[in-house]
C-alpha cells in the first residue's frame, strides 16, 4: 500500500514547478496501518500557503485510494526549521535542506537571478566575475541557464571542449584564470534544449560535484530567468551564500524583481540586494546622462523587499556589441562607465557577503 501511496504522490506537482513532490524529496515518510495513511512532508519553503496547498492535495489524492479510511499529513516547512530572521534579507546560517552539501574547496556561492528574462543577468554574472577576479579573487562561473546558455558566447569561448579526467571529473574551461562551465560546451549551438525536472536536477548536481572547481573563493551561478526547477535544485544541493537580483527600471521588470527576491527569501537564501541594469545612457555627443526609463524603481523595490539596493549599471552600446563578440566590458573597455559600475558592484558584494574576505 505504501508503494501505491507513493505512486499517487508522484502525480502531485510542486506548485509553480514541473517536478513532483516525490522527486523533489519532499515526502519523508509514508506509513499505512489499518486504513490509516500517515504522510510526513518536508516542504522547502517559508510560504505556509504553498505548504498548505500541497498538504491538501496530498490528503485529497491519498483519500481517493481504495482502502484508505483516514489520511494524516504532517508538514514541516523551512519556517519551522530556523528561527525567524531579524531582517527579511538576512537568513539562515544553518543548512535548511537535508541534502545540502558544500562544494569542497569553494568558499562562497553567489547566484544571479531575475524574475524576468533578458534583463542582463548573464551580463552581470560575467562582468561581476571578471571584476572580482581583477580584485585578486579566484572566481568560477557556473552557467546554470540550461535552457539558453549564453556564458560561452559572452566570454568568447564558444565551442570550447572541457576535458574529462580519468576518474570522470570535468575540467572547467579557463578564461584568464576564471573557471567556466556551461551546458553550452556539451550541446550544439541553437539546438533547442528541453529538460525535464529530474534531468535538470541531475545536471546541476554534476555541475556542482563533478567539476574541478577547487580552489575557488567565489563561484558565481548564472540562473535562467524566473523561478523554476534550476533555482530550487541549486538551493537544495548547495548552501548559496547570497543572491543578487537583476532588474531593469520598468515597472513590469520591477514586479518580477520582487518575485525573484521573494523566491530567494522563501528558500532561505540571503538576498545580497537588487541591481538595476540599463538604468541610463551617457550621451556619446554631449556626455550627459539620459535616463532610459522613469527612474529609481529598483531602489523602491529593494526598500519594499527590505533588501539592499546595489546601485545601477548604465546601458553601454559597447556592451551590447561586446556580448555577441565575446568581449566583456570589464576586460575590454575597463575605462568605460559601465566597467567602473561593475567594479563598484564587486566591492559592494565583497562588503555585503560574509564568506568573502577583503583582499588587502
Ligand atoms: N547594461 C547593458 N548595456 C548594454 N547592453 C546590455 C546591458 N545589459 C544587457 N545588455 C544586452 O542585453 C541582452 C540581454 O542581456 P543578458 O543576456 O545578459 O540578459 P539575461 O537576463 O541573462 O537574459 P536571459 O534571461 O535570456 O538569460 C544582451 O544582448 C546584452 O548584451
Ligand atoms: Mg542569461
Amino acid at each position: 500500500m505504501e508503494e501505491k501511496i507513493k505512486e499517487i504522490l508522484k502525480t502531485i506537482k510542486y506548485p509553480g514547478y514541473t517536478r513532483d513532490i516525490v522527486s523533489f524529496g519532499m515526502v519523508k515518510k509514508i506509513t499505512f496501518k489499518e486504513g490509516i495513511a500517515e504522510i510526513d512532508l518536508y516542504i522547502n519553503t517559508k510560504n505556509r500557503e504553498t505548504a498548505d496547498k500541497v498538504a491538501s492535495e496530498v490528503k485529497e489524492k491519498v483519500s481517493s485510494l481504495e482502502g484508505v479510511k483516514e489520511v494524516k499529513v504532517k508538514v514541516e516547512t523551512l519556517a519551522e526549521k530556523e528561527p525567524p530572521a531579524p531582517k527579511a534579507h538576512t537568513s539562515t546560517k544553518s543548512s535548511p535542506f537535508a541534502d545540502q552539501r558544500k562544494i569542497e574547496g569553494v568558499k562562497c556561492v553567489i547566484a544571479v537571478a531575475s524574475g524576468k528574462g533578458g534583463v542582463g543577468k548573464t551580463t552581470v554574472a560575467v562582468n561581476l566575475a571578471l571584476a572580482l577576479a581583477k580584485k585578486g579573487y579566484k572566481v568560477g562561473i557556473m552557467d546554470a541557464d540550461v535552457y539558453g546558455p549564453n556564458v560561452p558566447t559572452m566570454m568568447g569561448i564558444e565551442g570550447a571542449v572541457p576535458q574529462i579526467t580519468e576518474n570522470n571529473k570535468i575540467t572547467p574551461i579557463d578564461v584568464g584564470g576564471i573557471k567556466v562551465i556551461s551546458i553550452g560546451f556539451f550541446v550544439e549551438k541553437d539546438q533547442p534544449i528541453i529538460w525535464r525536472g529530474p534531468l535538470v536536477s541531475k545536471l546541476i548536481e554534476q555541475f556542482l560535484r563533478d567539476v574541478l572547481w577547487a580552489p575557488l573563493d567565489i563561484l558565481i551561478v548564472d540562473l535562467p530567468p524566473g523561478t523554476g526547477d534550476v533555482q530550487l535544485s541549486l538551493v537544495q544541493k548547495v548552501p548559496v551564500n547570497g543572491g543578487v537580483v537583476v532588474t531593469t527600471p520598468q515597472e513590469l521588470a520591477l514586479q518580477d524583481a520582487r518575485k525573484g527576491t521573494k523566491m530567494f527569501m522563501e528558500v532561505g537564501v540571503t538576498v545580497i540586494g537588487i541591481i538595476e541594469n540599463m538604468s541610463y545612457l551617457i550621451c556619446p555627443h554631449c556626455g550627459k546622462r539620459i535616463d532610459l526609463f522613469p527612474h529609481a524603481g529598483a531602489k523602491k523595490a529593494a526598500e519594499d523587499m527590505n533588501t539592499k539596493y546595489l546601485g545601477e549599471i548604465p546601458f553601454e552600446p559597447k556592451a551590447a556589441e561586446g556580448s555577441d563578440q565575446g568581449k566583456p566590458v570589464v576586460l575590454y573597455y575597463p575605462e568605460s562607465e559601465q566597467a567602473r559600475a561593475f567594479m563598484k558592484l564587486a566591492e559592494t558584494i565583497i562588503k555585503e557577503t560574509e564568506c568573502i574576505e577583503p583582499i588587502q
